[in-house]
């Protein structure tokens, strides 16, 4: 059967891009909606050269309730794959009408414009920060939720405006796929994470050191009740993690209303054994030291992936080695990310 036009908001980001190679991979006609604020039109353009089929770029924003609908009048959108927000932890602290403007106010949008077209098939970008510091591990879909930055309460809040649309629309259905630690690089080197400024999450930062960007890495805290006393996490490779997207629509007609899915490999790694990791992928010692624990962290968390090998019949393929070697190919090649000359 004919594959029908997804659409994906934030498609030129980090997550977005690697899923769209993949959805077009795998027969989708792909429209993406980015504003650019967080990405660069280039990684569009190595998308088509990774990716042979049907991809449209539409340059706008997901609050702007006109362009939404002037999209959806002149495409035919099947499906919709909402990436498109803020992620910055520290930033939504600092700022939370932002966040709660864009990331909740902008699915609003989307919603009112895809109930107006009439298009009920939605692949929502929800977090494991949903579930804050978790009771336990491994964590399944149905642990509290108790997000520590407005941040995680927009993902929270969008997770339940969308089970209530759901709810109220009987022919919705929608995926909440709640990402653990989203890492690594397309295999070819073309496409990976391109922060803006000084990164926050460690495989960035790492890279950095690496390729001689930043002098050294801080391991924050080695006094963790962890094996080698650092933190641990669930890393998922980026490439995975688009593969569950791809998974999600072809399950989505047969879940019920909003489900949430937890993506995850089910293992965790800590700092150390990332460090160690990306040694080995780059060839060459990284310097770093311990320093105190950062305010906000946990010690350890890694997810409960039956459901998605339940529902989805998904399950991650490659591990932190893997992870690292990509991301390496990928930080080597354009140090600069998508502004590497
Ligand atoms: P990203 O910043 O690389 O991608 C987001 C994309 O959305 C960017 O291309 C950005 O330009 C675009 N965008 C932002 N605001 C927009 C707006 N108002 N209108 C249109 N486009 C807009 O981030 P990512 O890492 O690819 O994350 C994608 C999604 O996954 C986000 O919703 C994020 O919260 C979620 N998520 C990410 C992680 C992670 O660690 N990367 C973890 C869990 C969940
Ligand atoms: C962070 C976000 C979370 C988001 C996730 C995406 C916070 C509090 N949480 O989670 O909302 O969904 O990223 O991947 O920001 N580390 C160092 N040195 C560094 C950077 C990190 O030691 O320079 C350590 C951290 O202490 C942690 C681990 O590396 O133990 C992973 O950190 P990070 O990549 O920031 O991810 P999370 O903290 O899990």
């Amino acid at each position: 059967m004919a594959r029908k036009t997804v659409l994906v908001t934030g498609g030129a980001g980090y997550i977005g891009s690697h899923t769209c190679v993949e959805l077009l991979n795998a027969g989708f006609p792909v429209v993406v909606l980015d504003n650019f604020r967080n990405s660069h039109p280039e990684a569009i353009e190595r998308v088509r050269k990774l990716a042979a089929g049907s991809l449209k770029l539409v340059t706008g924003d997901v609050c702007d309730s006109a362009c939404l609908e002037r999209l959806f009048a002149e495409e035919s959108i099947a499906a919709v794959i909402h990436f498109a927000g803020l992620k910055a932890v520290g930033e939504s602290v600092a700022k939370p009408e932002l966040y709660y403007r864009v990331n909740v106010g902008g699915t609003l949008t989307l919603i009112e414009a895809m109930l107006k077209a009439q298009c009920s098939r939605f692949v929502f970008s929800s977090s494991a920060t949903v579930y804050g510091d978790p009771q336990e591990v491994p964590v399944p879909e149905n642990a509290r939720f108790a997000p520590e930055s407005p941040y995680g309460a927009s993902k929270a809040m969008v997770e339940r405006v969308l089970t209530d649309v759901a709810k109220a629309n009987p022919s919705w259905r929608v995926a909440l796929l709640r990402y653990f630690n989203p890492v690594g690089a397309h295999v070819s080197g073309e496409i990976g994470e391109d922060p803006l400024g000084p990164p926050d999450n460690l495989f960035p930062y790492v890279a950095q050191v690496a390729v001689g960007k930043r002098e050294y890495l801080t391991i924050h805290g080695n006094d963790y009740p962890t094996r080698d006393g650092t933190g641990e996490r669930d890393y998922i490779h980026v490439v995975d993690l688009a593969r569950g997207h791809v998974a999600a629509l072809d399950h989505l007609d047969e879940l019920h209303a909003a489900t949430a899915i937890n993506l995850g490999r089910g293992i965790g790694g800590t700092v150390m054994e990332v460090l160690r990791a990306f040694e080995k992928a780059c060839g060459h010692p990284i310097k770093h030291v311990v320093g105190p624990r950062r305010p906000g962290d946990v010690a350890r968390y890694f997810a409960d992936p039956a459901q998605a090998e339940k529902l989805l019949g998904w399950r991650a393929e490659f591990d932190i080695e893997r992870a690292c070697a990509d991301t390496w190919r990928w930080q080597s090649r354009y140090p600069d990310g998508f502004r590497t000359r």
